[in-house]
């Protein structure tokens, strides 16, 4: 990537992963990800996080790169994580006189994950930490979403260096700021940066940060107090033109706040609970009600979070299996309650073959999480058909209540 220069005293040293085919062992990544790392230079320098251990060549470039000849003297660590901390020791072999700056509860995670104990310099809220011209200041930022996490901020350059807040699935291609910043493999050429990344960015809060709705609004309110111009987080673009839209999706998403639309998730063992989703996704169509549908036995569960953070109505189908709710829907829902996902209106479907049990399940589950039920739900036995599943009706409450 040729786009290392964010301004005179900003550099990006990151990399683009394009080989890791799964993220944390669970999440795919169809257009890649960014493990993002920058470089502050002044009379001191400073390099805020690392980058995943598998680029440890091209990481330790970009850094030689844009220091030549100069020593490196801090490592500020905001997260521990190991897809950012992972080549702490890399940097402290290249550059033995470095100070690792972090917080309290980093430290243990310093020794725990890679050994180290010795040089590091412990800051808590509110601290500074002069560069000579410029300082940094340091705000804790626990649970977002592990609980050493903290915010650097720059403020001669009114620059928030936010660890994962605000980050993004998606390798960045073009440049790595905002104005130019293009979603690696994004097939829309005219489309925005900010459209571009939304998705992947709704995927990447809703799967990994989502359960820490409470810790990001706290965190969202502290940080109102700073001017911020720039966003450079660990994940995704650098924002500067989009920050408000980048700050509203997160602060949308971690208050549990669902756009007007549907969700329907569903998995199917021969075709008929299959069947019924699609009779309801069409009736919801003729209605011009936004939806999304999910068939969980041959997609990553992860992109039906997405949807069930981006909107206000989970409408979820499964078969009965072993007396329960069939496995790919029970995950899902599971994930759901994992998540603390709320506020949103719910209704499940299904087909049973001599024992009805995963629709009553289905609404049991979404009863404990606070979800509203829209209906009883729609349980058929055996093959599906058009009287035996009325999705017209369950299409039409919809519609009403999204007109609420
Ligand atoms: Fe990207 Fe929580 O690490």
């Amino acid at each position: 990537m040729t786009m290392s220069r964010i301004s005179d005293r900003i550099r990006y040293v990151g990399v683009n992963d394009l080989k890791k085919i799964i993220f944390e062992g669970l999440w795919p990544l169809p257009y890649g990800v960014s493990y993002n790392s920058y470089l502050v230079i002044d009379e001191k320098t400073a390099l805020i996080d690392t980058a995943d251990a598998g680029f440890v060549g091209e990481y330790m470039d970009n850094i030689r790169k844009e220091l030549g000849a100069r020593k490196l003297d801090y490592l500020v660590i905001n997260h521990m994580e190991p897809d950012h901390s992972s080549l702490i020791a890399a940097v402290k072999n290249e550059y033995p006189e470095i100070t690792i700056v972090t917080n309290a509860k980093a430290v243990p995670m310093l020794k725990g994950y890679y050994g180290i104990e010795d040089g590091i310099h412990v800051v808590k809220e509110g601290d500074s930490l002069s560069l000579g011209e410029t300082g940094l200041k340091f705000f804790m930022a626990p649970m977002v979403h592990w609980p050493e996490t903290m915010v650097t901020y720059l403020e001669a350059e009114k620059t928030l260096f936010s660890g994962d807040a605000f980050g993004s699935f998606g390798a960045v291609d073009e440049g790595i700021t905002d104005s130019v910043a293009k979603l690696h493999g994004n097939k829309n050429v005219t489309e925005d940066c900010f459209s571009g990344f939304e998705d992947e960015m709704t995927r990447y809060y809703s799967n990994i940060v989502g359960k820490y709705g409470q810790t990001v609004q706290a965190a969202l309110k502290k940080l109102s107090g700073l001017e911020i111009g720039r966003i450079c987080s660990t994940h995704g673009p650098v924002w500067e033109k989009d920050i408000n839209k980048v700050v509203g999706l997160y602060d949308r998403l971690s208050r549990y706040e669902g756009e007007k639309g549907v969700c329907i998730v569903y998995a199917s063992m021969y075709g008929n609970t299959a069947k019924a989703a699609k009779a309801l996704a069409s009736e919801l169509q003729k209605r011009n009600v936004p939806y999304a549908i999910h068939d969980l036995c041959t997609e990553n569960v992860s992109f039906a979070y997405r949807d069930a953070f981006r909107y206000s109505t989970i409408v979820a189908g499964a078969p009965t299996y072993n007396n329960d709710i069939f496995p790919p829907v029970y995950n899902f829902m599971y994930g759901l309650g994992a998540r603390l996902l709320k506020n949103r209106r719910f209704a499940a479907f299904g087909s049973y073959t001599w024992a009805a049990a995963s629709v009553r399940l289905l609404n049991e589950m979404a009863g404990k999480y606070g979800f509203g039920l829209l209906s009883d739900g729609i349980s058929f036995a055996q093959g599906y058909s058009e009287e035996k599943c009325d999705m017209a009706e369950l299409a039409e409450r919809i519609s009403c209540a999204l007109k609420d």
